[in-house]
């Protein structure tokens, strides 16, 4: 099986060539455990694309963007497209109500960060990963007040180089 940097890689999604997060993600998620998938932030579709290729088949992929839906990802059965932006709770509302995997590669903005932890995390399943990419840039809320948020069980920054910076949070068991 090809690794997730070579994946990323063919699809031509930048988490491959130019930030190097396969590694990263390959030390956190076990693919077979990943039932569904949200990624905020999609453009060409190539990220929702290599998810596609890596995650088991009974996986499903929903990607979020402002955007029109990209051809690349039109027909694509598993692969699940809501237009519109993550801090509309409308929007939030048509989505599944459990995600093992959420990850935000939107806007990279401080406040849509915080704002997009506070919708989610609630939907996200204990024992799950909240992944937030590219936390270097300049407008990104700072590692502490995102971990903060939330209060994950645990949490680990991964900087493949400097201009490549990635959050992993872990949701906890339920409150007894
Ligand atoms: C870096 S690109 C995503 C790249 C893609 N994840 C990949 O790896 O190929 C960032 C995307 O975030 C989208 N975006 C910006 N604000 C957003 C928001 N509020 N909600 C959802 N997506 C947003 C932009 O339209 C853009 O397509």
């Amino acid at each position: 099986m090809n690794s997730l940097h070579e994946i990323f890689c063919a699809w031509g999604t930048d988490k491959g060539a130019f930030h190097d997060y396969g590694p990263n993600y390959e030390e956190f998620l076990v693919p077979g455990s990943v039932r569904r998938l949200l990624e905020i932030g999609v453009w060409t579709g190539c990220s929702l694309l290599a998810w596609h290729e890596w995650l088991p088949s009974k996986a499903r992929i929903w990607g979020v963007d402002p955007l029109p839906q990209p051809e690349a990802i039109h027909g694509v059965p598993r692969i699940h497209y809501r237009q519109g932006s993550i801090m509309d709770p409308a929007l939030i509302a048509t989505l599944p109500k459990e995600f093992d995997v959420i990850i935000d590669d939107g806007s990279h903005l401080s406040w849509e960060i915080l704002g997009a932890l506070d919708l989610l995390w609630p939907r996200l399943t204990p024992g799950g990963w909240y992944v937030v990419e590219d936390t270097y840039a300049p407008l990104s809320a700072p590692i502490e007040a995102i971990v903060n948020r939330v209060s994950p069980v645990e949490h680990h920054l991964r900087v493949p180089h400097n201009e490549s910076e990635i959050l992993f949070l872990k949701k906890g068991p339920p409150d007894p």
